[in-house]
């Protein structure tokens, strides 16, 4: 076999098979297989496409190119959420112990944060004393023992799909649907759930700013986890303004306590009852996604969440009082209120700007080495759809210093809301979901 024919093959629209396909991630991943032709290949599949079982058998070459984590001495259907990234998405911290507290095992590894959307570790670490290294014999062990465990990413998970996607990122081959598609599930397979729901965002914030693209990613996504035998269902997700009021790390633990409570802002309740119910029907909890939606509704109500949350965090040696006490976690010195400049109504609030802003305050890294502070963010105190008058308060930065560079960011946060005279139409935050 060779490269050259692989590419010539795709580019003059052929299928390729499993084993052309596993010839090029191997060669690559050995270094036999040079960059320019694998950016020729990738230039090829942004053009020509693949079809479904093209994308499974990549997929499958990318998820074997390093470990594959045997989840197999957990009991039960493990279940694995992965959303593919949004401003305020502190969904895991509240899903997490919400499924885990009707039965679902949790086994999940998760990143940390780069750019303008944090990561759930980095969320979890901003917990006094909150441990997410831990053994793989312990991870297990603690989900055996309570249901669940959340981890940083550790090992060789997917290293094909890390070498493709430093070198999609530079040659203009990143918004390739199959691409993507196989990037994202080739993780979730070697981290070795039986069942994914995936939460694709769409809009502003998000990766993929039409819904018809988005759509045409979850089928994607679905389509892999079928031909690979894992029960895959994915939502579509607004992602037009960020989710929930809190922007930063602790005080998205904050927000997510206070949605375990039951008491959460209504955006991200509702996501995570919809991405929680599709967990626990694939989890084999409940007949209908509405029988398991209520189901968790109760547990947000009586108090089984929370605990859960509470068992979860002492687990991993972190401080479970701020469960009843949030002020225990760590707060900005400063605040300054971002004042509205014209009267009317909120109509729309650019995420991706707002996730920015978080980042210059120090909650988020704008290179993988950088430290963050997890006390740093915003809190949104209007959002779309929103009566304002000029002088109310759009947003209250939390910050370490009321210096120049909180003035620069809070010009930003004012420039990310658009205030217009007429009430915006209502947006629905769930838009569609794809099921195998
Ligand atoms: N996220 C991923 O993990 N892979 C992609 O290709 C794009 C977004």
């Amino acid at each position: 076999m060779r490269a050259v024919d692989i590419i010539h093959k795709k580019r003059d629209g052929g299928e390729l098979t499993a084993s052309e396909l596993t010839y090029l991630i191997d060669g690559y991943c050995r270094g036999d297989i040079p960059d320019y032709q694998m950016s020729a290949w990738a230039m090829a599949v942004f053009f020509r496409g693949m079809t479904a079982g093209e994308t499974a058998a990549l997929t499958l070459a990318m998820a074997n190119s390093g470990d594959q984590v045997d989840l197999g001495p957990i009991s039960g259907v493990k279940v694995d959420k992965h959303s593919t990234g949004g401003v305020g998405d502190k969904t895991t911290l509240i899903i997490a112990p919400l499924v885990a507290s009707v039965g679902i095992p949790v086994a999940k590894m998760s990143g940390k944060g780069l750019g303008h959307t944090g990561g759930t570790i980095d969320k979890l670490e901003s917990i006094e004393g909150f441990r997410t290294e831990l053994s793989r014999e312990r991870f297990m062990t603690q989900v055996n023992d309570i249901g669940l465990s959340v981890i940083g990413q550790s090992g060789n998970l997917a290293p094909a799909d890390k070498k493709l996607y430093a070198l999609r990122d530079v040659t203009g081959t990143v918004e390739s649907i199959p691409l993507i598609a196989s990037s994202v599930m080739s993780k979730k397979i070697a981290a070795g759930a039986d069942a994914i729901v995936l939460d694709v965002k769409t809009g502003s914030g998000a990766f993929m700013k039409t819904l018809e693209h988005s759509e045409q990613l979850a089928q994607a996504m679905v389509e892999i986890g079928t031909e690979v035998g894992r029960h895959t269902a994915a939502i579509i997700s607004d992602m037009d303004q960020p989710l929930g009021y809190a922007i930063g790390n602790a005080l998205e633990v904050a927000e997510s306590i206070e949605t375990l409570k039951g008491r959460g802002p209504a955006d991200l309740t509702e996501l995570c009852l919809t991405l929680g119910a599709h967990m626990v029907v694939l989890g084999g909890k409940a007949d209908s996604v509405d029988t398991a939606k209520e189901l968790l509704r109760s547990q947000l109500h009586n108090g089984a969440a929370l605990a859960k949350f509470k068992q979860f965090v002492a687990a991993q040696g972190g401080d479970e009082g701020i469960a009843d006490d949030p002020s225990r976690l760590p707060s900005a010195p400063h605040s300054v209120e971002v004042k509205a400049e014209a009267s009317g109504f909120v109509s729309a609030i650019e995420a991706e700007q707002l996730g920015l802003a978080a980042m210059l305050l120090g909650a988020g890294r704008a290179t993988k080495e950088a430290e963050i502070d997890y006390a740093v963010g915003l809190t949104l105190r209007l959002k779309v759809g929103d009566p304002v008058n000029a002088g109310d308060t759009l947003a209250v930065l939390h910050v370490r210093e009321n210096n120049e560079t909180a003035s620069e960011v809070a010009a930003r946060v004012r420039d990310a809301y658009s205030i217009n005279d007429k009430q915006p139409e209502e947006r629905k935050l769930l838009l569609s979901v794809v099921t195998s």
